[in-house]
């Protein structure tokens, strides 16, 4: 296997924030054999790479990587439905575009997502009222411990928002080598987006392409151009009591309620409604267009987008009440890391204040 080991692998050009980051070690997996023979980490720090469009480097230390490189895609056709099984390091919007060629439909709303077919269960990515979980049928996942192969049925990943098994009891215990969707050939365009229910109820899977494709590029950063990952928090989920009393305040409140009971709140209107949308300190900001995305306008440090992310969460519980929690992985020497534990990184407000006391 491909292994590369030196004190400085970079992994600038693996992580679509376009910080500096290293690793001392690299592997890059691509069959059975080749898993088997990746030595016992479960004693290390180590993190698993898909593309790293979902992933900050908060120091310029990583720990070590590894990044997956199952390639291939294979279609079998049933009576009723198609079953295509993908690499996990297939790229996902070439899937899209692939199965929308070939008349394979279902994918068409979560086009341009950008990542790795492989991270897309890992975080359920969804878009545009679809989400990976609806077309999945099974995840072939690699075992560290047992060194075998297992199919996990999308019951077993325990699919929510922004959320799966792979991300919680299974995290870091083995990882994903293919992905098989089930994609029924009775298929309906689902324009039910704001943004979709535009187009005629006839239209063509391609033409909600397009138009997603459109969406996307008039609200979402393209990360070669101005380096980003996407929505970098969640959108909140409170309860009833709490959304009524929000609500009275905020009669506008964007929200979704959920199957459970809980409401879903956009992040991105409050971020807004905080004052923050196109905010830019230093070389980092909140995107103009979709205030959900921090941009990065040339910082090499990770650290410098958490401060912007702690302060924006700080302004938003200040005016809301409600907590936003990030969807962006953080990374540092030490493995994955959760917001509040990057306890030494301070927001920017406070950084501005301590800097004033010194100076003064
Ligand atoms: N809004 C604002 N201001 C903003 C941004 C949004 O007021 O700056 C309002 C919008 O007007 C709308 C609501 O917030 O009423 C929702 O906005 P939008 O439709 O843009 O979607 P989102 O909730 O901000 C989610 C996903 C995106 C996905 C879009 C479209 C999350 C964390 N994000 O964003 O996913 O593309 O819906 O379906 O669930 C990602 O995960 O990286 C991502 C981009």
């Amino acid at each position: 296997m491909a292994m590369h080991s030196n004190q400085n692998y970079s992994l600038k050009s693996n992580n679509s924030f376009n910080l500096k980051a290293s690793c001392s070690r690299i592997y890059f997996p691509s069959s059975l054999a080749e898993l088997q023979q990746l030595p016992d980490l479960s004693a290390e720090t180590f993190y698993i790479l898909g593309d790293g469009s979902n992933t900050l480097f908060v120091e310029s230390q990583a720990p070590i990587i590894i990044q997956p490189k199952f390639n291939g895609i294979n279609i079998l056709e049933q009576d009723d439905h198609f079953v295509v099984t993908v690499g996990a390091a297939e790229n996902w919007h070439d899937l899209v575009c692939f199965c929308l060629e070939q008349g394979i439909y279902g994918l068409e709303n979560l086009a341009l997502i950008p990542g790795s077919v492989g991270a897309a269960p890992v975080q359920n990515i969804g878009a545009y009222g679809v989400e990976f979980a609806d077309f999945c049928q099974e995840i072939q996942w690699y075992e560290f411990a047992s060194k075998n192969l297992h199919s996990l049925t999308k019951q077993a990943c325990r699919f929510a928002y922004r959320d799966s098994i792979f991300k919680q009891e299974r995290y870091n215990k083995g990882l994903i080598t293919q992905v098989i969707f089930n994609f029924p050939k009775a298929w309906q365009a689902n324009l039910s987006y704001a943004g979709l229910d535009i187009l005629a109820k006839e239209s063509t899977a391609k033409q909600v392409m397009a138009q997603v494709i459109a969406l996307r590029s008039s609200k979402l950063p393209d990360p070669k151009e101005l380096p980003n990952a996407g929505s970098f928090f969640k959108n909140p989920l409170i309860n009833e009591a709490d959304f009524a009393q929000l609500r009275q305040q905020y009669p506008k409140i964007p929200h979704y309620p959920q199957k459970n009971g809980e409401i879903k709140l956009a992040a991105g209107w409050l971020i807004e409604q905080a004052g923050l949308k196109g905010f830019r300190h230093g070389d980092v900001g909140v995107h103009q267009q979709q205030a959900l995305v921090l941009v990065n306008y040339g910082s090499d440090q990770g650290t410098d987008i958490i401060s912007l992310a702690k302060y924006i969460q700080r302004k938003v519980v200040e005016k809301f009440s409600v907590f936003l929690t990030p969807e962006v992985r953080m990374i540092t020497h030490k493995g994955e890391s959760s917001f509040s534990s990057l306890s030494d990184i301070n927001p920017i407000e406070d950084i501005h204040s301590s800097r004033g006391q010194i100076d003064d």
